[in-house]
Parts: structure tokens; sequence; C-alpha cells
């Protein structure tokens, strides 16, 4: 039987746990042509809650534009992306569909033709990112075309733009790029826009403080844990399918080591799949020797976690000798204050590291996706980002 438990790529709608509130919010959006944000941390599924919601509306007709801002490391690649996609996507004869583009995204000068061989649209833009209106500039111009293209689609058929990592687009571009994207966007009624983002205080200050071009743009979605139970259930019914837990008789031994796996992955979405992959295929090598042992248990949940976290020893190893001795402390209070209160006395002084250098220290562990803050009502609380790092630092450097 093939490991049912998936991590590092993007999963379709029939694979998420959960998710379907979330699933029927950006649906709405893409057919109503409305703009949203979809805000959190890494890990938890932002880019699977996007690619699913962007495969249903493909389904039924709609054109969806989906792109990860990361992968583009300059603006002229992503919108010359945009451009060929949006000839792929559009319906009628090559010929036309030349013209067309040509004419929508005639601010960007696009040289666009069918490479019948390939089966492929090209297309190089007459522009570039350095001319007066910059990166910016070429990325509103890109919005205009989008919208003229959306305006021109037969009732029912909706546009929509999804760009995942949106802070990349923004990054060292200033205000007055937030100010020229909001006053394209705002304008755009045909068009719909996702933007999705794991930096999610930058986000969220962006989206929510009414001195920013962007207050109030669009409305705010947030991708957190996923509901406990069924995430427990989802592990559980896998594992009895393999044969590896036993189906009845045993639903409260059942609860508890599906439990037992969701915190020593901090329920991360990504971690908590890593760790039930690793531990299904142990089960499954223990399976061929002695069948009769193949049956998860405590043991094996914390061998499993011992074999991946000396698995991405090399990869720790790295991260962690490239931090300062200041943040390696502030690491080892997080671990050991479970990431509150470590600017407080106690802790400072524990760990003889000064409130300043603490606070300074989680800034930048934070910026280098470390750590993530987690804010709720009244207090802050740091985590790690990986939590298998946080196991790998725990066993290795204390
Ligand atoms: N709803 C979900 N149900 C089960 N696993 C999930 C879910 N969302 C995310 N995952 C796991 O997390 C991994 C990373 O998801 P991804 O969508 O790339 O997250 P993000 O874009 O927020 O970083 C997936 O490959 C999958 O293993
Ligand atoms: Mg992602």
């Amino acid at each position: 039987m093939k490991n049912p438990f998936e991590f590092g790529r993007e999963l379709g709608s029939e694979e998420l746990v959960n998710r379907t509130e979330e699933l029927g919010i950006v649906q709405r959006v893409i057919e109503s042509g409305g703009k949203l944000f979809v805000i959190g941390p890494r890990r938890f599924g932002k880019t699977s809650l996007l690619r699913s919601a962007a495969e249903r509306a493909s389904g039924q007709g709609h054109i969806v534009l989906r792109y990860n801002a990361e992968s583009y490391p300059e603006m002229g690649s992503l919108v010359g992306r945009i451009v060929e996609d949006s000839a792929r996507l559009l319906q009628g004869k090559v010929e036309k569909k030349g013209e067309q583009i040509k004419r929508y995204f005639r601010s960007l000068r696009p040289d666009v033709s069918f490479a019948v061989t390939q089966n492929e649209w090209k297309v190089s833009l007459g522009v570039t990112p350095s001319e007066p209106a910059g990166a910016t500039g070429l990325l509103v111009d890109a919005l205009n075309g989008i919208e003229e293209l959306a305006a021109d689609q037969p009732e029912g058929r909706h546009v929509a733009l999804i760009i995942d990592e949106f802070q990349e687009v923004l990054s060292g571009e200033g205000i007055d790029a937030e100010k020229q994207i909001r006053s394209a966007v705002q304008t755009h009624k045909h068009t719909a826009y996702i933007f999705a983002g794991s930096k999610t205080r930058m986000l969220t200050q962006l989206t929510t403080d009414p001195s920013r071009p962007f207050y109030r743009l669009g409305e705010l979605l947030f991708v957190g844990m996923l509901p406990r139970p069924e995430f427990a259930r989802f592990l559980i019914d896998n594992f009895v399918r393999g044969g590896f837990l036993p189906q009845t008789g045993a639903e409260e031994e059942n609860r508890k080591l599906s439990h037992l796996i969701l915190d020593l992955s901090e329920e991360v979405p990504f971690n908590v799949q890593m760790f039930a992959h690793t531990l299904w295929d142990h089960l499954s090598q223990i399976q061929v020797g002695a069948p009769e042992r193949a049956y998860l248990n405590e043991t094996l949940i914390r061998d499993t976690l011992d074999t991946i976290i000396r698995r991405n020893d090399p990869f720790y190893t790295q991260v962690w000798n490239g931090l300062t001795a200041i943040q390696k402390k502030a690491l080892h209070a997080v671990i050991a204050e479970d990431g509150e209160r470590l600017q407080s006395l106690k802790v400072v002084k524990t760990f003889g590291v000064s409130p300043s250098s603490m606070r300074k220290s989680l800034e930048s562990l934070t910026n280098r996706d470390v750590l993530r803050q987690v804010e709720s009502t009244g207090s802050v609380r740091f985590c790690f980002e990986d939590p298998f790092f946080a196991h790998w630092i725990d066993t290795f450097t204390f």
C-alpha cells in the first residue's frame, strides 16, 4: 500500500484535512471578482488551499492565474509569465488570441508568438523593470491588462489572479508601490485578486493599519491550525487502513497515539505529515521481517522523531552554526520557557542575555524564519517554524 502521508508538495482538495470553509471563501471570491488576503504561517497549507481552489475554479471553466512571487527573482519574469499564461488560457483561435493579448497588454508592448511544435506561447516584453515606472509599474500594467481581458470574457467566465508569498512583490519597493497597486486593484471590477503570504505580522499590518494603502482593500482569511480531533482522525484512519492500528476495541489507545504525533509535531500540518510518513515507512519495513510486530506504539513514535532529527542533522547543524551566541541562547530560552515571557527578568537572568539583546535576537530569528510569533489575546508567544529543529536543539545542544 502506498504511503498515504504527503508532505512538501501542494495537496489537492481531495487530500486536504478540513479547510472546507476556507475553500468556500476562496471560491466565492473568485466567482464574485472579490479581493482577498490569505495570511498564515509557513507549512500550514496556504499554497495547498490556493491550489485546490484554483483547480476547482479552472475545472468550472474560469481563468485562474496563480503564481508564487518567491519563484520569480525579478518582476519582468513574473509579468512575462502572466502574459504567456493569459494567452494559453484564453479561448479561441491562435491568431485571434495573439491579437487580443497584444491589445490587452499593450502598455507592456509584448512580442507574442505561438510555437506550434512545443504547443507553447512565447512572450517577450517590450519594456523592462528599470524603465521609469519600475518593477511595480510593470506589475500594474499587467494587472490592467488582466482586467481588460476579464471584462472581455463571456458572462459566467471569471478571471482570478492569485499571488502567493505576495510580500515579495512589495519588498524593497516602498509605500508608493502599495499606493500604485491599490489604485489599480480597487478600480478593477472584473478580476478577482487573492494575495497570500507567510509573513503574518507584516501582512497583518499591511492590511489592517489605517495609514497604509492596503487598508480595507479586501477581506482577510487567516489560515491557522487544523481542528485537532479531525487531524487525529485522519492519522488514525490511515494507520488503521494500513493495518498498523487495530480497527476496533482500541479507540482510546489509538487516540492517545495520534495525539502524541500531533504534540511532537506541534500540529504544524507539514510536520505532522512528515512525521506520519516516516512512521509509515518504518512500519512497512518492520512488516516485511516481522509482521506480528508491525503495530504503531509509543516507542516507535519516539524512535521516529529521533530518525527525523538525525536525518536533518546536517541541515540543522548548518543553521545552528550560522547563529550568534546570543541567538543560540534565545532559542534555548524559547524551548525552556515554551516561548513565553522571554524578556522577563527571570528569563533574562537565567540565560544571561540583556532584555534588549533578547528582543533583537527574537526579531532577527523571526525574520530568518526560524521562529514565528503566535499572538493570542494579550500575550505573545514565540515558537519554532520547524518544531523538529527545537527537538534537535534540545537533543544535541543543551
Ligand atoms: N489541510 C491539510 N491537511 C493535511 N495536510 C496539510 C494540509 N495543509 C497542509 N498540509 C501539509 O503541509 C504541507 C505544506 O503545505 P503548503 O500548502 O505548502 O503550506 P504553506 O503554503 O502554508 O507553506 C503539505 O505538503 C502537507 O503535507
Ligand atoms: Mg506556500
